[in-house]
């Protein structure tokens, strides 16, 4: 018996060798059936842990764990056949030495068969990207606005604004470019500002509120679909699931109080 899965997933040095060619196309997803359908089109899926919100109704991404994050990667995983699945490292599990990045990272890895992990910092993470890369673990870093940090940034503030402030962001993607991170998300940025680290550095940029001419992009899927009352402003929303599935729970509840559920298609006789 073959032990060759027949679909080949898209890997992490795929994703690299993408820069300066064909847009990388991303989704955050956190659930089989809409990873499913992320999985045709998206080039990567990314288990973000804005699950923390989007999910489990949180402020933040703060109180995110790591058990909630491999959970939600198993079912990413099983969801998907083609596309990369990198999951995000959730807060206070791989900021304080390389060592327990690196064990927490293992266990995403291990626990849910994702391609890559994700984590939140430039220059102050570049020896921990090193620490992982070296010991076999992809990891695209992530720079900007970065949403872990929300109580030091004070909120989630667009960076860049300020120009005194972009040699900073520079820096942070040179260093995870050098510690060997398989790629960067640009998260907002003001858009020259994400351009011209798109120009510079040799891996692929995604962003996110950041510009048009990042090697690929990622939306929260549930902001895209019209799921989220409040979408951030940078969002192009593309559906109006809120609305259908607002409407379809009405008509069942309707139909209920009128006694035609279930009708005759829907009991067994
Ligand atoms: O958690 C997340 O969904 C993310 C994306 C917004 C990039 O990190």
């Amino acid at each position: 018996m073959s032990t060759q899965s027949k679909v080949r997933r898209i890997t992490a040095p795929q994703i690299t060798r993408r820069k300066g060619g064909d847009p990388i196309v991303s989704l955050t997803s956190y659930h089989a059936h809409t990873a499913a359908i992320v999985d045709k089109y998206a080039d990567f899926v990314l288990v973000g842990d804005s699950l923390g919100m989007v999910m489990h109704g949180m402020e933040s991404t703060v109180g995110v764990s790591l058990d909630l994050m491999i959970m939600h990667g198993k079912a990413v995983v099983r969801g998907t056949e083609r596309a990369l699945v990198v999951v995000d490292m959730p807060f206070g599990t791989y900021e304080e030495s390389p060592a327990e990045a690196f064990r927490n990272a293992a266990r995403v890895m291990k626990e849910t068969q994702c391609g890559a992990v994700k984590l939140e910092g430039g220059v102050r993470m570049a020896e921990t990207i090193r620490f992982l890369t070296e010991r076999g673990v992809p990891v695209m870093a992530h720079i900007g606005l970065t949403p872990q940090s929300v109580h030091v940034m004070g909120g989630f503030k667009t960076q860049g604004r300020k120009e005194t402030d972009w040699d900073q962001h520079f820096e942070d993607a040179k260093a995870v470019t050098e510690a060997g991170a398989f790629s960067v998300v640009l998260e907002g940025m003001v858009e020259p500002l994400a351009a011209r680290i798109t120009k510079e550095i040799p891996i692929p940029t995604i962003g996110i509120g950041a510009s048009a001419e990042c090697d690929g992009q990622i939306l929260v899927l549930e902001d895209m679909l019209g799921l989220n009352p409040t979408p951030p402003k940078f969002v192009k929303v593309y559906g109006d699931l809120g609305g259908q599935i607002e409407a379809a729970v009405k008509a069942y509840a309707d139909d209920v109080k009128d006694r035609t559920f279930p009708g005759d298609e829907q009991v067994y006789r």
